[in-house]
């Protein structure tokens, strides 16, 4: 190769990397051969680490899952802060007329800290006009700023940190005016509205820049320590639990909007965001549905089984979104005393559902697949049917009960079709069912 092909290659490569964090994550040596899946053995959700076996409703939550719960605490999210005492919010725009009168845009500081100078998310709603009762609503982070989810001019432009981006969506690390609506497609707002929910959002990088030093300006770096922040301890929270705190605080939030109805908030999340809405879920059991769109390795998909992406490559790759403990297992999965089943069965008895798309396979759909299968002995010690089925179902079929799981086809996104199953999961488990 001569130099400056050498030198096309590096700046190609660079290109890659800071435009697409996902591409330096995705080794050529991955594997995608189910045949070489190393055999595993899943740890049993209903067998308490002393050795005996959970056999009722009451055991379950009052020993068995305290008892996961804090093993994902400290071997792999790491350990959250509480929430702060006090919650403090200020309206920024409210528009009766949004979305051609048919929902109000609301804008809503939330101050992290309870203290009006203290560090804020942004959380952008949207609220259906017809209803003169509180509405349910979906909750999620974005990626790419709230003007992002649609494009809408009245949307404040995020004023925060923002990856790199090839189009002109992003100059200098800030969202421009071509940011707006970029994500659209992954929201459906107009659908959601016309389906009689709000939709709740905010930026993920409010709580912390998606990098590994990005604590250092997030969230991270003023809670839960005393004085100035250096360095965590091996079972304190990474960045997804950081994300997921900032899910909790949006909720604290909504609970006091006399327009949203608290008791059924559905939070969603694609990805890395994915993880953060399991991981949300699991901690905060007033989210009344759990649902995870492509959250694969971390996510939804077992970390035992060896396909795709895997726990040494997500921790070498983004070595801030879990705790440091959870590196300890990097090439030892099996030693893991948690797998991903077991954090959907936290979710248990409430709704969850998890989405995987056909050609993204490097999130492992049938890994995402089994983990929802095998929460089942928990659903049904609830008394609930959970996926109530033992077959990965065909692409574009939704199956499920409590636990809804669907493979669409197409590539690691979320669209138009995941939406109408949320829609309709929400619509049945909220009994609002047409
Ligand atoms: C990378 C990463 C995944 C993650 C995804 C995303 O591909 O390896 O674990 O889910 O990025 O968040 O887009």
């Amino acid at each position: 190769m001569n130099p400056s092909s050498v030198s096309a290659l590096a700046l190609f490569s660079l290109t890659l990397v800071l435009f697409h964090p996902e591409a330096y994550s995705q080794p050529a040596e991955a594997n995608y051969d189910e045949a070489k899946v190393p055999k595993y053995v899943l740890p049993d959700p209903l067998l308490s680490t002393d050795g005996s076996k959970v056999t009722s409703a009451d055991q379950w939550k009052s020993k068995r899952r305290p008892e996961i719960l804090k093993l994902f605490q400290t071997q792999m999210y790491g350990q959250s802060p509480k929430a702060p005492d006090k919650l403090v919010w200020k309206v920024t725009s409210t528009d009766t007329g949004a979305l051609g009168g048919r929902a109000t845009r609301k804008e809503v500081s939330i101050f992290l800290l309870g203290e009006l100078n203290g560090p804020s998310m942004d959380l952008l709603l949207y609220i259906p006009n017809g209803p003169r009762k509180p509405v349910p609503a979906f909750l999620g982070l974005n990626f790419g700023g709230n003007q992002a989810v649609h494009s809408d001019p009245g949307i404040k432009i995020s004023q925060r940190w923002m990856r790199p981006s090839q189009d002109n969506s992003v100059t200098n690390n800030r969202a421009t005016e071509n940011s707006r609506g970029k994500e659209a497609s992954r929201w459906q707002v107009e659908k959601i509205i016309e389906r009689g929910y709000a939709l709740a959002t905010i930026y993920y990088g409010d709580l912390e820049p998606d990098f590994a030093e990005g604590w250092k300006t997030g969230i991270r770096s003023v809670i839960g320590s005393q004085g100035i922040r250096t360095s965590f301890k091996p079972d304190e929270w990474g960045a997804i639990g950081a994300w997921a705190w900032g899910l909790s605080r949006a909720l604290d939030y909504l609970e006091r909007d006399t327009a949203i109805d608290a008791k059924h908030v559905a939070v969603l999340g694609h990805s890395r965001l994915g993880k953060t809405s399991l991981w949300a879920g699991a901690q905060d059991e007033r989210f009344a549905i759990v649902i995870s769109n492509n959250s694969g390795e971390g996510g939804a998909s077992l970390s035992r089984r060896r396909f795709g992406e895997t726990v040494e490559r997500i921790n070498k790759s983004f070595p801030h979104w879990f705790c440091d403990n959870f590196k300890r297992y990097n090439t030892d999965e099996k030693s893991l005393p948690v797998d991903q089943h077991m954090l959907i069965a936290l979710m248990a008895p409430r709704p969850v559902y998890v989405a995987s798309a056909a050609e993204d396979l490097w999130a492992d759909p049938h890994g995402e697949f089994l983990s929802a299968k095998h929460a089942e002995p928990v659903y049904r010690l609830l008394g609930k049917e959970g996926l109530g089925t033992e077959e990965m179902p065909s692409l574009n079929q939704p199956v499920g009960k409590t636990a809804g799981y669907h493979i669409r086809s197409g590539k690691h996104d979320v669209t138009e079709y995941d939406w109408e199953q949320y829609l309709n999961f929400a619509d049945r488990h909220f009994g609002r069912a047409r």
